[in-house]
């Protein structure tokens, strides 16, 4: 059964997380850059329906959220705009990610954000504290992703909800040989030619095609104690958004 992120060459949950933090600092000043044209805008568009089906537990009196793997903040600029519309002042949004490159370029775009530097497999956070965790294109490289959901879980008050936005896999017939090709031929030449660090994008599709299909993932939430486990499909399945509640 897959674990976790597994990189070519690369062995155990610790050298797992030291190979994708480093690869993450390297790759930082050119991230934004790279989503908006590897995913030619669609990036923005998952993240934006992301916060906008999270809403209700943004809404919640005094809600309390924490954006995992939050990398350069985009999801958080969208979890804020979403619960900037219910105006409560008592609302807490917080990003955590264990990359500081990526925590420093988030600062710029989230001035006022509780940012932290943590690793998603060790929150410093107390149990059944928060009503909302997310995490957007973090989930798929850690390196144990049962231990991850278990900390999703153990940090969720009752009834409150975790959301993962994750790559997949399309399904349809004409999607899926041409994302294929996307994926296998243009994305790590692209990638790796503007990063200048073809490694990290040959690892993006590889980790993606390692990656469980939506219903596999559901399976784990039930199994880590979500209930009314449920997953939607965006953009023909390039990408699917799990939800589930604690
Ligand atoms: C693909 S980026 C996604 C960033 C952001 N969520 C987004 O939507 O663009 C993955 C991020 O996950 C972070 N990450 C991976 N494993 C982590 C872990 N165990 N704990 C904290 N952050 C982690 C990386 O440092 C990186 O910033």
């Amino acid at each position: 059964m897959t674990r976790g992120a597994t990189p070519v060459g690369v062995e155990g949950p610790e050298q797992t997380a030291r190979w994708v933090r480093r690869m993450f600092a390297r790759i930082a000043p050119r991230y934004d850059l790279l989503n908006r044209l590897l995913s030619l805008g669609q990036d923005r568009r998952w993240r934006r329906l992301t916060a906008l089906r999270v809403r209700q537990w943004l809404e919640r009196p005094g809600a309390r959220a924490l954006d995992l793997c939050c990398g350069t903040g985009d999801l958080l600029v969208f979890l804020a705009r979403v619960s900037a519309r219910t105006a409560r002042p008592d609302v807490l949004l917080a990003g955590c990610d264990f990359c500081r490159p990526m925590l420093r370029l988030a600062r710029r775009k989230l001035p006022e954000a509780a940012l932290l530097e943590a690793d998603a497999l060790r929150l410093p956070v107390p149990d059944a504290s928060l009503d909302l965790v997310t995490v957007a294109f973090g989930f798929r490289n850690l390196a144990d992703y049962h231990a991850g959901l278990a900390e999703m879980r153990r940090v969720l008050r009752p009834g409150g909800a975790a959301a993962i936005l994750e790559f997949s896999q399309p399904t349809g017939r004409l999607l899926a040989p041409l994302y294929a090709w996307y994926s296998r031929c243009v994305l790590p030449r692209v990638g790796g030619w503007i990063s200048g660090d073809p490694d990290a994008y040959r690892y993006l599709p590889e980790s993606v095609s390692r990656f469980p299909g939506p219903e596999e993932l559901a399976r784990w939430m039930r199994d880590a104690g979500f209930r009314q486990v449920g997953f939607e499909r965006f953009s023909g399945g390039i990408v699917a958004l799990h939800l589930g509640i604690a």
